[in-house]
């Protein structure tokens, strides 16, 4: 058995025997010590390992490199230096692994440089942070729910459906590349194929929550979504990891309630749960902006305050275009989408304006017209919007997208229709037997992690990005 690093810098008591293993962060020598710095993954910090060279081979002294894996046992002694309160005198040290030309130094890597050894990174203080952040989001995620009655679901990640309608599909096939069964027309015959129709990797698991909340009340989802949209944005995955609550009887207000509750509920756990992290990534951060001012101006921990203090704003879209209209951005040409009127979707350029520039915080948008919005979102009164919601996020753009679901089956089979969506014969039933008002939304976890990590490009928050032309590992 050995200690977990973290354990010994929170509790270890001065004179205690243990023992320890990890990866060398850097070292020094001299006539009379060598001090190696040892991370375990545990934690942020590193324990410093203090031995005697004369104690040591010279070959494996030689081979204590930075990268390099060992196990060394020894006293806990009160350390001189003020960084932390405990060091090891080894009197014990194992090579496990050596690390000969290891690639990464102990001094700062650009992040582009370290997507080239993606697989590497995580050893990296950096990584470390977000790495150890995304896992507590995620648990403190399914904590929320928990607590609030709702069961996890785990939907499909094969699926017939195209629940947005979108189109951005990946197929799922076993049919041979080469020599598919074709139709008489030329087209592929997916009869043949393995589930005897065409299928594709889930791009929301939206319409299958929706069938378990008629059931089960409140669920979520959590879970791998895939969606084959050419957007090489610092903002897109082609697989990112959303989070899905659909509940029944819930209306667009309830709805926007819930996603409020849970940003905020996620914010305050955070500044519980990972100090260290988050007072990490904010000085790598405080080290950016003063080199190049570009990064936004409050620090981590102010913008985690900022989303538990301040109520978000709410806007619907016909206001959020008048003020895009009246934006000097806008009138000036500085946009590259220009805002023309009434109709058109909002781009990352617009929702960042409305969020940073304008309101300078969070916002809900609401109302959105029926043509630019999902099939299953319901009709408001006026016959031209839907009652949808997105939350838009300093930095981020939008984080959550949600809306109350399309209850009357007959305007949902016209929207169907519309969009051109067929074969969906069962989401029907669930509008045929016993349909209610029923609403959810889908938070993109990989966002959340952007913003509260304050990192700047989405690939750099999930452990093996897949993006248009790029899947490493
Ligand atoms: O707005 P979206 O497309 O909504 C849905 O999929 C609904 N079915 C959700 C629901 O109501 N149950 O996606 C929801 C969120 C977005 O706000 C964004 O945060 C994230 O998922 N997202 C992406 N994140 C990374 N890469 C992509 N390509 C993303 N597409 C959406
Ligand atoms: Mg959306």
């Amino acid at each position: 058995m050995h200690n977990k690093i973290k354990e010994l810098l929170q509790f270890g008591t001065v004179g205690a025997k243990v023992a320890i293993k990890g990866w060398i962060r850097t070292k020094r020598i001299n006539k009379q010590v060598v001090f190696l710095t040892i991370n375990d993954g545990s934690c942020q910090q590193h324990l410093q390992v203090v031995m005697t060279p004369s104690e040591l081979p010279k070959e494996l002294l030689n081979q204590l490199v930075t990268g390099a894996s060992v196990a060394v046992s020894g006293c806990l002694v009160a350390s001189k230096g003020t960084k932390q309160s405990v060091e090891l005198h080894g009197d014990h040290l194992t090579l496990l692994g050596s690390a000969p030309d290891y690639p990464l130094q102990p001094k700062p890597h650009s992040l582009e440089f370290l997507r080239t050894w993606m697989h590497l990174r995580f050893r990296t203080n950096t990584f470390g942070a977000v790495f150890r952040i995304r896992h507590a989001i995620s648990y403190a995620i399914h904590h929320f729910f928990h607590e609030r009655g709702f069961c996890y679901l785990h939907t499909p990640i094969i699926t017939a459906a195209d629940a947005e309608g979108a189109g951005e599909l990946f197929r799922v096939t076993s049919l041979d590349a080469a020599h598919p069964p074709k139709n008489p027309d030329g087209s592929i015959d997916f009869r043949a194929d393995f589930f005897n129709t065409a299928t594709n990797l889930t791009v929301s698991g939206q319409l299958a929550a929706e069938a378990a909340a008629m059931g089960l009340g409140a669920v979520y989802t959590f879970g791998p979504t895939f969606r084959a949209e050419n957007s090489n944005t610092s903002r897109h995955l082609a697989e990112f990891w959303m989070v899905e609550p659909e509940v029944a009887f819930n209306n667009l207000d309830d709805t926007i309630a819930l996603a409020e509750g849970l940003l905020k509920s996620l914010s305050a756990d955070l500044l519980k749960t990972c100090p260290e992290e988050l007072d990490f990534l904010n000085q790598r951060l405080q080290g950016h902006k003063n080199e190049a001012d570009k990064t936004p101006s409050m620090d981590l921990l102010e913008r985690l305050q900022f989303v538990l203090e301040q109520p978000f704003a709410r806007i619907t879209y016909t206001e959020a275009i008048a003020i895009l209209m009246e934006a000097a951005s806008n009138k000036n040409g500085t946009f590259a989408y220009p805002v023309t009127g009434w109709g058109i979707d909002l781009q990352s350029e617009h929702e960042r304006y409305l969020v940073e520039q304008h309101f300078k915080r969070p916002i809900v948008v609401t109302d959105y017209p029926k043509d630019i919005k999902a099939f299953y979102m319901r009709q408001n009164d006026d016959g031209k919007t839907v009652a949808a919601m997105d939350i838009l996020f300093p930095g981020v753009g939008e984080i959550i997208g949600g809306s109350q679901r399309e209850e009357r089956i007959d305007y949902l089979k016209q929207a169907m229709q519309r969009a051109h969506i067929e074969d969906l014969n069962w989401y029907l039933d669930t509008r045929r037997f016993g349909t209610i008002p029923h609403s959810g939304f889908g938070l993109g976890l990989d966002r959340f992690v952007l913003f509260v990590t304050g990192m700047e490009n989405i690939r750099d928050v999930i452990p093996f990005p897949r993006t248009p032309g790029h899947v490493a590992c």
